[in-house]
C-alpha cells in the first residue's frame, strides 16, 4: 500500500521549546512510521521578522540536529532546509497569482503580527502563500499543525481548489491534522498565549536545550494561581493547568489522575516533580543533541539526502504547474 505524505514544518527563529516538543516533534515522531514524512525548517518564512544572518545560519543546523535528537529519524523521513529547494519559492509566485489580496488581509496571524510593527513588509502578508506552496509543492495528504496555523491550511486548500478548477487535477488537496492528544503548552508568564520561541522573556518557554538548573527555575517561578490545591481548571486556573497540562503530555496520565496523586499537597511539590520529569524528558534529547552537533558532516549528509529527494519531488509539481499555466518548457 502507498503510504500517505505527512509534511510539516517549524520557523527557525528562537530555541525550540517544549512547546514545540510537545506540540508538533513528539506527535511527527509517532507518525513518521506509518507516512511518508517530510519535516521542514522553514528559514525562508523567518526572514520575515528580523533576523541575524549568523545566528540564523547556525540554527537552521541545530534544528536539524534538535529534530533528529526529538525522535525524527532519518531513515524514516526526510528533513529539508526550505531554502535548498527553489521550487518553492517558484510555486509560491504562481500561487501568489491565484491568491486575493482580500484573502491575505483575513488572516489572523496577519493581523496581530503587523498590529506590533512599524515596517510591514510585504512577505509578512504573503507568508501563507508561501505556506501553501510548500505543502502542495510536496502533495502533502496531511500537515500537522497547531490549531493556529488552521486558517493558513484553509487558505492553501482554496487555493488548491481554485488552480485546480481552472487547470484540471494539479494539486492533492491536504487535510490539516490536529493532534488529538498533541498539547497545546502555553507561555510560562502569561499562561493565557501560547508558549512561543520567539518570546523575548526566556522565562516564559523551557527550551529543548535549557540546563537542568535553569528548568527548575523557570518553573519555579512560573504564574500560578491563586489557591494551593493541584486541580485542573483551565478557565480559572490557566497558569496551574498549563502545568497540569504539560505534566500530562510528558507522563501520559490524565489530569484526573494527577490531581489525585497532589491531594493535601502543595502548588511546590507539583512544581518539583514537574521540572524532574522535564529534565528526565530533556536530558536524552540534549545529550543526543550535543553528539550530532558536533558530526556537522553528518548533519550536511542528513540534508543532502533531504534535498535530493524533495527536488525531484519538487520538480515533478512545478513542472506540471509551469505547463499548465502556459509557460514553454525550458531547453536543457
Ligand atoms: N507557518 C507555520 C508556523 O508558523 C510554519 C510552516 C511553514 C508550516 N510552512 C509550513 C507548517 C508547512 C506546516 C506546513 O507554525
Amino acid at each position: 500500500m502507498i503510504k500517505k505524505t505527512i509534511l510539516s514544518g517549524i520557523q527557525p527563529s528562537g530555541n525550540l521549546c517544549i512547546g514545540n516538543y510537545l506540540g508538533a516533534i513528539k506527535q511527527w515522531e509517532q507518525m513518521q512510521d506509518d507516512y511518508e514524512s517530510i519535516f521542514l525548517v522553514v528559514d525562508m518564512h523567518s526572514i520575515t521578522t528580523k533576523q541575524l544572518p549568523a545566528d540564523l545560519r547556525s540554527r537552521c543546523l541545530s534544528f536539524v540536529a534538535q529534530y533528529i535528537a526529538c525522535g525524527i529519524d532519518p531513515n524514516k523521513s526526510n528533513i529539508i532546509i526550505q531554502s535548498h529547494i527553489p521550487q518553492h519559492a517558484e510555486l509560491m509566485w504562481v500561487l501568489s497569482c491565484f491568491t486575493y489580496q482580500g484573502e491575505l488581509s483575513r488572516m489572523t496571524q496577519y493581523k496581530s503580527k503587523s498590529k506590533n510593527l512599524k515596517n510591514i513588509n510585504a512577505g509578512l502578508f504573503t507568508y501563507p502563500i508561501l505556506m501553501a506552496a510548500d505543502i502542495l509543492l510536496y502533495q502533502a495528504d496531511l500537515v500537522p499543525v497547531g490549531s493556529d496555523q488552521k486558517q493558513h491550511l484553509e487558505l492553501c486548500r482554496d487555493i488548491a481548489l481554485r488552480f485546480n478548477n481552472k487547470f484540471s487535477e494539479t494539486f492533492k488537496i491536504p487535510e490539516p491534522f490536529i493532534p488529538k492528544n498533541g498539547a497545546r503548552i502555553m507561555s510560562l508568564q502569561n499562561p493565557t498565549d501560547k508558549m512561543s520561541k520567539s518570546d523575548v522573556n526566556l522565562n516564559s518557554i523551557i527550551s529543548l536545550l535549557d540546563e537542568p538548573n535553569i528548568v527548575r527555575k523557570k518553573i519555579n517561578r512560573s504564574v500560578t494561581d491563586s489557591g494551593s490545591k493541584v486541580v485542573y481548571n483551565q478557565k480559572d486556573k490557566p497558569g496551574l493547568s498549563n502545568l497540569i497540562n504539560i505534566y500530562k503530555s510528558l507522563s501520559n496520565e490524565s489530569a484526573d489522575y494527577i490531581e489525585n496523586r497532589y491531594k493535601g499537597k502543595m502548588y511546590s511539590d507539583f512544581k518539583s516533580d514537574l521540572s524532574d520529569l522535564i529534565i528526565d524528558t530533556l536530558s536524552p534529547i540534549k545529550l543526543e543533541y550535543d553528539y550530532l552537533i558536533k558530526n556537522k558532516d553528518y548533519l550536511l549528509k542528513i540534508l543532502k539526502d533531504g534535498t535530493d529527494y524533495g527536488y525531484k519531488k519538487s520538480q515533478n509539481t512545478i513542472s506540471k504547474v509551469y505547463r499548465k499555466i502556459g509557460f514553454v518548457p525550458r531547453v536543457r
